[in-house]
């Protein structure tokens, strides 16, 4: 019998490359998705697919009574600009529907262990110099980084409480085919949209404000390897929890142009005031997922972001 998967939120950007990664090594993959950002096109199509509410009582019992050895779960609002304006909203999936699927995971005959999709932008916060290291402050400056920061803490009482193993990744800045402009790294797909549209890249205030951009691939691997890595002996917030970027600060400017060059298209650079708020400065350490999960990231940003340029041309043709 193979090794079972939950996606949770598989149809979306993220998602689907994890499905690919699992069904790679031989998994049977079920991936749970309400579609409101996701798109059915993006699930494999070995994978089976269930249209659920990650908050209905359908999908708890999917969980308690599905038999799987491993529940990874990506499923939020991703928007931090939306947590902002509606954080009830927010809660309401990022929180609450976390709690359904981890209620049902205690109630399943043998529980799985789940794997939890958290942030290393928005949860530390500004307040701390990069590389961000998984033990430093947080003080998440949005509804979006409180949510996460929730779901781990609740983590990690299901952990200590209810024996419940639980694996937190904090991805940095994502970026790679089928990303969405509202996502973390949106400014990516933003910039391949405006080169593919002859528009000049918008840079905010100096451009030299900086984020962690790792490539979707290296993310869905690091999935894959927490499904089944030897895990850190149960304890507080930070005992499973690992941050998944590159260590490598890049900032907009020098983002925009490598864009640029690797497009091989014509692009102008425009300068608008800087976006009170925003965080000057972002990157994670990613030497504890080296040494628990015997992951590094592999793909260099140049040949990412063609590799991102080219799937965005690609939808154009
Ligand atoms: N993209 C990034 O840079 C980044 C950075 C840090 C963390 N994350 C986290 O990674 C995960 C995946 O993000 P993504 O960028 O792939 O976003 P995405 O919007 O492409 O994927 C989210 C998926 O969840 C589904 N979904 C949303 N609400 C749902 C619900 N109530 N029930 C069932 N399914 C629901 C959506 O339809 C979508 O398919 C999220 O948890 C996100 O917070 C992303």
């Amino acid at each position: 019998m193979p090794p079972r998967a939950l996606l949770n939120g598989g149809a979306g950007f993220i998602g689907s490359h994890i499905a690919d990664a699992l069904l790679a090594l031989g998994y049977h993959v079920v991936v749970l998705d309400d579609l409101s950002t996701g798109k059915r096109g993006n699930v494999p199509a070995a994978a089976e697919f269930v249209h659920l509410d990650v908050r209905s009582p359908e999908a708890a019992a999917l969980v308690r009574d599905g038999a799987f050895d491993v529940v990874l779960h990506q499923a939020a609002q991703i928007d931090v600009r939306r947590s902002v304006a509606d954080p009830v909203h927010d809660a309401s999936i990022n929180i609450l529907g976390a709690l359904n699927i981890l209620e049902a995971v205690r109630a399943a005959p043998r529980p799985p262990r789940v794997v939890f999709s958290s942030t290393g932008g928005a949860i530390y916060g500004d307040f701390v110099t990069p590389p961000n290291v998984e033990d430093f402050p947080k003080d998440p400056e949005s509804p979006y980084g409180i949510a996460k920061l929730a779901v781990e803490h609740y983590l990690a009482y299901y952990g200590r409480v209810h024996g419940i193993e639980g694996v937190v990744l904090r991805y940095a800045n994502v970026y790679g085919p089928r990303q969405d402009p509202h996502g973390e790294a949106g400014v990516v797909a933003i910039f391949c949209n405006r080169i593919l549209d002859g528009q000049p890249l918008t840079v905010y205030g100096d451009g030299r404000q900086t984020r962690d951009y790792v490539h979707v691939g290296d993310v869905a691997a690091a999935n894959a390897a927490a499904a089944t890595a030897v895990l850190p002996a149960v304890g507080r917030l930070d005992a499973r929890a690992m941050n998944i970027g590159t260590g490598v600060e890049t900032d907009v400017l020098t983002l925009a142009e490598t864009l640029r060059r690797v497009s091989g298209r014509a692009a102008t650079i425009d300068f608008a005031p800087a976006r009170p708020g925003e965080q000057l400065r972002s990157s994670v350490s990613v030497a504890k997922a080296g040494r628990v999960l015997g992951w590094a990231p592999a793909r260099a940003l140049d040949d990412g972001l063609k590799d991102t340029f080219d799937y965005f041309a690609s939808l154009r043709s």
